[in-house]
């Protein structure tokens, strides 16, 4: 089974506008509301590809709800520590003209009885557990080595840990090397303190990662695809040309498709190609909105895998 752990879910809507002014009112011609959190993301994924996952984490007040709701009913079996403050709001604004505007908020405070029931609640988790992922965001009141923490809980109990974060929290995460982590491009560059622009700039720099302890490294690269290295084997994995709409949540949705895979008796290899399909096909839908299923699955075929001689 895999875990998802999400500290800092939150539901994204986004505003489609024919021109944004800013300090001006704005008339909205369409929203859109879905669930958000890397998580998130990753447990909704995993499902579309029928694997074992459970989602936790914080949820608080109506937005709380929603991220339930849309949990619900795509029956991805779930339960959170509820907070007393409310699950985060983030709005982007749309105006086809160029890059999206977000406001992100923090999230709710997490205070230190939340902080010990999720940690709890998670040693009950951790038996049934192959994988434990987590990855986005911490909200206010969590410990800053939040991940440390929970990748040594994790390890007790023989489970893989995967981290998705980038800056402070990746930094925090490699002092005790987790089994996988997927920087993409930017994330690596920040982490390594080196240019990440190109697929071999991107193996490079997953080498670095294993190099530094993680066993296997996927540095997703956006429309190019991902490099991926462990000690063992390496490839660089291409997707076809889609006409991509959004890329939020894609790199979740290539952790879900590689751990799905794993989980699945996959090797390294064909768990990337799922993985990468999932990704490309969540750039093709809207908003946060994931890729589905039979989209999934027809990218498989179409995603060339390049093996990397040692
Ligand atoms: N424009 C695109 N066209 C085709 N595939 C894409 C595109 N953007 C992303 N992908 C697919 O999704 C994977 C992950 O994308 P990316 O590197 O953008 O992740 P990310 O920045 O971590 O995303 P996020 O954090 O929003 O989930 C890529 O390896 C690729 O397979
Ligand atoms: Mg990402």
């Amino acid at each position: 089974m895999i875990v998802s752990i999400t500290l800092n879910p939150s539901v994204d809507r986004t505003l489609f506008v024919s021109s944004f002014k800013p300090r001006d009112t704005n008339r909205v011609e369409r929203t859109e509301t879905d669930a958000g959190g890397k998580g998130v993301n990753l447990a909704r994924v995993a499902k579309e590809l029928d694997g074992r996952v459970f989602a936790t984490g914080f949820l608080g007040g109506r937005t709380g709800r929603i991220v339930q709701q849309t949990l619900e009913a795509e029956a991805v079996e779930h339960s959170f520590v509820e907070v007393e403050g409310e699950t985060r709001l983030n709005i982007t604004v749309e105006d086809g003209q160029g890059p999206p505007t977000s406001f992100n908020e923090r999230g709710p405070e997490i205070s230190l009885h939340d902080w010990s029931a999720l940690c709890d609640f998670l040693e009950e988790l951790y038996p049934a557990a192959t994988y434990v992922a987590m990855g986005g965001s911490l909200p206010p009141g969590v410990p800053a080595d939040a991940y440390l923490i929970l990748q040594r809980a994790a390890r007790e109990y023989g489970c893989l840990s995967v981290v998705d974060a980038d800056g402070y929290a990746l930094q925090n995460a490699m002092r005790e090397p987790p089994f996988l982590v997927k920087p993409n491009a930017d994330e690596a560059s920040r982490y390594l303190r080196r240019e990440v622009k190109t697929m071999e700039d991107g193996l490079a720099a997953a080498r670095e990662f294993v190099t530094r302890g993680v066993e296997v490294a996927i540095v997703s690269m956006g429309a190019a695809g991902a490099a991926l290295s462990s000690p063992e084997e390496e490839y660089l994995a291409r997707p076809p040309q889609v006409e991509a709409v959004s890329t939020i949540g894609s790199g979740d949705s290539l952790v879900a498709g590689f751990l799905v895979g794993l989980e699945q008796g996959m090797s390294f290899r064909e768990a990337l190609r799922l993985g990468v399909a999932a990704g490309t096909a969540t750039a093709m839908t809207n908003g946060s909105e994931i890729g589905r299923r039979e989209t999934i699955l027809s990218l498989v075929k179409e995603v060339q895998i390049e093996p990397v001689d040692g």
